[in-house]
């Protein structure tokens, strides 16, 4: 058993938690946002609290309607510009609540008179106190280097501000359903051994994917190259036919991150031309059309839509780089050049 394998299977607890008591802050942050009359949400995070972020553009621009731009902290950092922030909600996101440069951006906008919010794994993180607000990830402490609780529940945090914008209840119903799906995954489907061990010699693949799940083709990718050290590269789908399809060649495997939705047609198609170009391909789905146009399917439960699909697509990525990582012979708890916190300015 590795620490990561325990972390990844704590996540359907982690998730309840946040489910239960983020409620009060989300509610007082959204009232915030509209009494400011917020246009803008400016998300800054590294790594996978970034991949979050991406998760969080599909989501908050889908349900709240509100455009999510992403920073360049070096702009601030680096060369210092002053991006104007003031009509913005201003987020910073890390595990460690530590990243120098993110909380540089959430200082920036502050000075501005900005609304800033911070979610880190630590109350006590410099970036928790430098917000007006802060929504932990509850997540208890994370010891793998590879983040896998903290990584979803910074989702969940982020779904759950979209859920309060948009005034609805639909969303924030089926963000109750999440906890319950990744505990059907992990107990019923998982990833199976054969599939790990099929490629236990890859040295490179790509992880491609369309949609909310393109943030969990960027941590997927994450995953691999850390865990596993395996040069894994995501694309969106739509992307990957912009000049990265040159690309393709029998000896490198796709992972192929399809579960039902809206992006259907489009995880047909690209399965399709996979297919026809002969491509060794892993579908993370729960399509039986899919199914049929790969060569191995990871299988997630039915009953998932594009905004509750990436959390149990996040734990199937997470358990596949782990079983990899293990195949290999390697410690996915302890990979070689990184430690925990890795600060950037
Ligand atoms: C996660 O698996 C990585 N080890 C790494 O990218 C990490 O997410 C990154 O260092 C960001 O750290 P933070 O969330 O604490 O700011």
């Amino acid at each position: 058993m590795t620490i990561m394998i325990d972390e990844i299977n704590s996540q359907p607890k982690v998730l309840e938690k946040v489910l239960a008591k983020s409620r009060k802050g989300v509610r007082d942050l959204c009232r915030e946002v509209r009494e400011r009359k917020i246009e803008l949400i400016y998300i800054a995070a590294r790594g996978t609290s970034d991949h979050a972020a991406v998760y969080a553009k599909y989501i908050l621009e889908i349900h709240a309607g509100i455009p999510v731009a992403f920073a360049a902290p070096s702009v601030i950092t680096v060369y210092g510009g002053k991006p104007g922030l003031q009509n913005a909600l201003v987020i910073g996101i890390s595990q460690s609540g530590k990243a120098e440069d993110v909380l540089e951006v959430l200082r920036h906008a502050g000075r501005q008179g900005s609304l800033t919010a911070a979610i880190t794994n630590y109350e006590d993180s410099p970036m928790a106190k430098e917000a007006a607000y802060h929504f932990s990830c509850m997540a208890g402490e994370e010891k793998s280097v590879a983040a896998t609780k903290t990584f979803t529940a910074q989702m969940m945090i982020m779904a759950m501000i979209a859920a309060g914008l948009s005034g609805g209840g639909e969303l924030m119903g089926e963000l109750e359903t999440v906890p319950a799906k990744i505990s059907e995954f992990l107990a019923d489907f998982g990833v199976p051994d054969r599939i790990v061990n099929k490629y236990k010699d890859m040295q490179e693949c790509f992880v491609l994917a369309r949609g909310t799940n393109y943030s969990i083709a960027l941590e997927g990718a994450l995953k691999i190259q850390e865990t596993c050290y395996v040069r894994a590269k995501a694309y969106a789908m739509s992307d990957f036919y912009h000049g990265p399809l040159a690309l393709l060649d029998t000896s490198i495997p796709v992972f192929l991150i399809a579960p039902g939705g809206l992006t259907d047609e489009g995880n047909m198609e690209m399965a399709g031309v996979l297919s026809g170009y002969g491509i060794e391909t892993t579908a993370v789905t729960n399509d039986a059309g899919i199914k049929g146009m790969v060569s191995e399917t990871i299988w997630v439960p039915p009953g998932l839509s594009d905004f509750t699909s990436p959390f149990v697509t996040a734990a199937a990525m997470q358990l596949f780089a782990c079983k990899l990582s293990l195949a290999k012979g390697l410690n996915p708890d302890n990979p070689r050049n990184i430690k925990k916190v890795t600060i950037t300015r």
